[in-house]
């Protein structure tokens, strides 16, 4: 991929460049590599869920290397932010029946594991096939849930990112490559 005309320089909130696009890229390839060599003897089509906002980006380009037959479907959750509780809420459902069909969840990053948690123990009372994960960043710093990821993208430092669909206040989420932000006041 050729990114050299407009790479978006760093701003002032953001410290570096911690994956830049063409590492995302090749990352990228690698798991859609695995995920369709372990699904290609699967029965039905995969159903690709993934967790709104953050993952839209991941779920773009890992889906379009997909070898097997896929759909592509969205969950859209929101945590209580501070809440150590770990309270997850259901603000949009999938459209696709999950019903002996094999679900990959596709989310951004991996912070507490609340997330996750709630939404494979959701997905299992759903009846299907099965259910594994594809993760683009792990920060293991900061897990207060046990999660098994599938499929893993990177393991990062306690530290907060943006860009590749990640954001800070909505702001940063088309950047094309992952930047650690300055800790904010
Ligand atoms: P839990 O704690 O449920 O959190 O595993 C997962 C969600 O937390 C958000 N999150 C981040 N978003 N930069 C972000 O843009 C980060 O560094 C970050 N850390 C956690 C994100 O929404 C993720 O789905
Ligand atoms: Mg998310």
């Amino acid at each position: 991929m050729n990114h050299s005309l407009s790479i978006p320089a760093l701003t002032e909130d953001l410290s570096r460049v911690l994956i830049d696009a063409d590492t995302i890229d090749r990352r990228v390839n690698e798991l859609a590599r695995k995920i369709s060599a372990d699904y290609a003897d699967t029965d039905g089509t995969l159903l690709l869920v993934g967790v709104l906002k953050g993952s839209f980006i991941f779920i773009a380009d890992l889906a379009r290397k997909l070898s097997v037959n896929h759909v592509v479907d969205f969950i859209a959750l929101s945590s209580y932010k501070g809440d150590q509780s770990g309270n997850v809420r259901l603000l949009m459902d999938t459209r696709e029946n999950m019903e002996n069909r094999h679900v990959l969840i596709i989310e951004d990053i991996l912070d507490s594991g609340n997330t996750l948690d709630y939404l494979i123990r959701n997905f299992r009372t759903r009846n299907p096939a099965s259910v594994k994960t594809a993760v683009l960043l792990d920060k293991p710093d900061r897990h207060c849930v046990p999660i098994t990821i599938d499929y893993l993208g990177f393991t990062i430092p306690d530290v907060w990112v943006v860009g590749y669909g990640l954001d800070y206040n909505e702001k940063y989420r088309t950047l094309p490559y992952i930047a650690e932000m300055f800790p904010q006041a």
